[in-house]
């Protein structure tokens, strides 16, 4: 009995976010990030998938309980993320340009701490309908 099974989890979240550069002049900030670098932001509905794999678990038949991996999604990300301005807001994002990829790097190891590393995680995150990373890779 070692086969492997993975679960997923999907949350949503909505925040806003500006992406730029300190660094650079806003001539360069808008030839990289061009609308994306708007001064007043803009807002995303992130749609979040987290994956767990493990072995199935002979007591429950389960890999993971998905209640609880959507509570521990819920109080440790959603919470933190969801109807805020990721640059103003979160802690995380203040010197951090909150691309979906640092997002989802964030998100990561966010969890990681929260999930025994007897579960493989990966998280994907769609920025739009057509726009999602994954991480790890
Ligand atoms: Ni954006």
């Amino acid at each position: 009995m070692s086969e492997k099974v993975a679960v997923y989890r999907k949350e949503n979240f909505n925040a806003a976010h500006r992406l730029f550069n300190p660094a650079w002049d806003f001539a360069t900030n808008d030839k990289v990030f061009g609308k994306c670098n708007n001064p007043n932001y803009h807002g995303h509905n992130y749609e979040l998938i987290v994956k767990l794999t493990g072995e199935i678990d002979a007591d429950t038949g389960y890999v993971y309980d998905l209640k609880t991996l959507s509570d521990i999604i819920k109080e440790n990300v959603i919470e933190k993320f969801d109807h805020k301005n990721l640059n103003e807001d979160t802690a995380e994002f203040k010197n951090l340009i909150p691309t979906a990829e640092n997002i989802a790097v964030v998100i990561y190891n966010t969890l990681r701490a929260k999930i025994s590393v007897k579960y493989t995680l990966q998280v994907r995150l769609y920025e739009t309908a057509k726009n999602f990373v994954e991480y790890p890779a």
